[in-house]
Formats: C-alpha cells, structure tokens, sequence
C-alpha cells in the first residue's frame, strides 16, 4: 500500500517533536496503520538543528507545502492566527486533512475551518491544541462519549503552573521562573497569553465545545490569569491548607454552560493540588462514569508532538480503513502482531 504523505508547516518546538517522534517510531506507526506515515515535505523559514532533514525537501515557502500534489496531510505547526488561518484554508481548499497544535487558531476560526473542511470532505484534528500530550480530546470525543458531562475543571497551561510551583515550593521570582519556561520551549510567543489566562480560555473554549456540543465561543468565556497572585498570595493559602491553581471550568448550568479561567483555591487534598510544574491534569466528571482525571505533560517538544503524530495516525488510519472491514478496537494491525521476545 502506498505511504500516507504528510507536510509539515513550522519547525519549532513542537514542529522538531512531531518530526523525531515520526522518524524514531517509524516502524511502531507503521504496524499501527497498516502502512508507512512519510514526511514528504517541510515547510520551515529555518531549520531546526534538533531535526536531521537532509533528506527531506524543505522550503520557505508555507503555501507551497499547503498546495503540493503529493501531501495527503498538512500538519499546521506556525502557530499565531492570521499565516496559520490563510495556512489551513489553503490545504483544506487543496484537499488536504489538517492537523495542527495550534489551540487559538481552533477556539477563534474553528467553526469556520469546519464549515470549510465538510464542503471539502477533509478531517481536521486537533488533540494537541488542548493539555500537551494528554489525549483529553480522544477521551471526550470516544472514551466518554455515553456521558452527559457534568463538568470538567482543568490545569490546562503548563506555564502557568510551572510558575506557580516555583513561586510556592521555592520562592522564586515570577519574571525569572517565566524566562526558563520561555527557555524550555513551554511558553507561547507572546507569554501574555499564558500569563493573563488566554491560552487557557483558548483550549477551555475547545473543551467545552467537543464536551458539550457547542460551538466555539472564545469571547465568552470569563478569562482571568495569575499575573497578580503575589508569593505571599501562595503562602497564606497554604498555611491555611489551601493551593492556589490556575484552572479551565467548564459547567452545565441550568441557564447554559458556563465557562471560566481563573486562580482558584483548592483543598490540599484534592489530586488537582498535587499537579506541580509543567504538568497538566483535567478532572470530567460524566453521569454514568463519575469523576475522571488525565494527567500528563501540558506543553514541551516530545509530549505535544505525541498528540500531533497520534492526530496523524488516527487520520491515516482513516484514510486507510476499509469501510467493508472496520475493526475499530484494533489498536494494531492484525498482520503485523507478533510474539513478544523478552
Ligand atoms: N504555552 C502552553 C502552555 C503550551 O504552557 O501550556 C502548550 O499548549
């Protein structure tokens, strides 16, 4: 069977994950799916010397991996929103399925990137948009799909708790803390956004929407972000057995689904108080199921490229499946089992 072609836009932080993850567990995807994921082509203003693409074309030029022949996949990984929107119109135009990390892009111009991608009969996927490497989009869409979800409440920015932990366990001093997190590769390119709760509002926005069976409505979700919680804000909360957590909320009310972003105190006890440094961790509670937790790292090279290579894996699995033969609990290929040598 022929390889499933992919093109990859942007080769920063998560661009270089999503491409080391595809070469290094090659033959891993490829009993997966049932045949090859090849990166085709790379569209990139500079290399990554994380990457080695010498044996791959690469250009400067977004548009043009966007509208190659051969690409079957546009892998969306520029960030920001106006080159990225114009970036994903373009390939869903050209026939192309989507995927993308990019979690504004999704919660801004998502439900016009949907509208176009059904006239045009291509996927878009969009796992790593939310909580880094956690499969929170997989696990709404399909492992709690029987549920009516009562709520669901969230660390949903790795920045943001990285700082908060290092301001609480060690004292250190917001501005050095939001530097490293910049130097990680954890931060946005504008860390306001981490910082001022818009990265959150942003994937809460998205949460809700694959939760509830709403549209995405970014605006109206209430965005508040930890620039003012101060060292002795943290302290105090803590003498009186309290942490203080950023968190994403999502709620059914009787007047409609709230959704808000912002500090809030939490018990010692709970489990979300013991989700330190850049992990993520998003509490659903469903009817049926009851409480949930996901946990996992919420930003960084190989824990977001995971859910972009897991986004390309489910949309090449598709492509793959014969519609007479689906045998959807089959997380290998029948044909590539084998015994476990040990
Ligand atoms: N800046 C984001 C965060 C990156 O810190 O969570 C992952 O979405």
């Amino acid at each position: 069977m022929k390889p499933v072609k992919v093109g990859i836009c942007g080769l920063g932080t998560v661009g270089s994950g999503t491409f080391n993850i595809l070469q290094g567990n090659a033959e891993e995807i490829t009993r997966r799916v049932g045949r090859e994921i090849v990166v085709t082509q790379i569209g990139a203003r500079h290399q990554n010397p994380a990457c080695d693409t010498t044996a791959i074309d690469t250009t400067a030029d977004i548009f043009a991996v966007a509208k190659n022949p051969e690409v079957d996949i546009l892998v969306e990984l520029i960030g920001g929103t106006s080159a990225a929107k114009e970036l994903v119109l373009t390939g869903i135009e050209h026939g192309k399925h989507i995927v993308t990390a990019n979690k504004a892009l999704i919660a801004e111009h998502g439900n016009e990137i949907f509208a176009k991608a059904q006239e045009k009969g291509v996927m878009v996927a969009f796992e790593a948009a939310v909580a880094g490497g956690i499969p929170i989009i997989k696990s709404l869409r399909e492992g709690l799909s029987a549920n009516r979800i009562e709520w669901l409440a969230g660390i949903i920015n790795g920045t943001g708790n990285f700082i908060m932990t290092e301001m609480s366990e060690k004292g250190r001093d917001f501005g050095d803390v939001l530097k490293e997190a910049q130097e990680l590769g954890y931060a946005e390119a504008d860390p306001t956004f981490d910082v001022e709760g818009i990265d959150a509002a942003h994937k809460l926005t998205i949460l809700a929407s694959i939760a509830y069976g709403i549209p995405l409505q970014f605006e109206k979700t209430y965005t508040e972000g930890i620039s003012r919680v101060s060292a002795e804000d943290v302290a105090y909360a803590r003498e009186l057995g309290y942490a203080i957590k950023h968190l994403g909320i999502a709620r059914r009310t009787k007047a409609g689904v709230e959704l808000r972003v912002h500090p809030t105190l939490i018990s010692q006890k709970t489990l979300l108080a013991s989700v330190n440094g850049v992990m993520n961790a998003v509490m659903v509670k469903g009817d049926a199921v009851g409480p949930t937790l996901s946990y996992g790292a919420g930003a960084g090279a190989m824990p977001t490229g995971s859910a972009v290579v897991a986004d390309i894996v489910d949309v090449a699995r598709t492509l793959t499946a014969d519609p007479d033969n689906r045998v959807p609990h089959l997380a290998f290929q029948a044909d590539s089992l084998s015994n476990l040598e040990i």
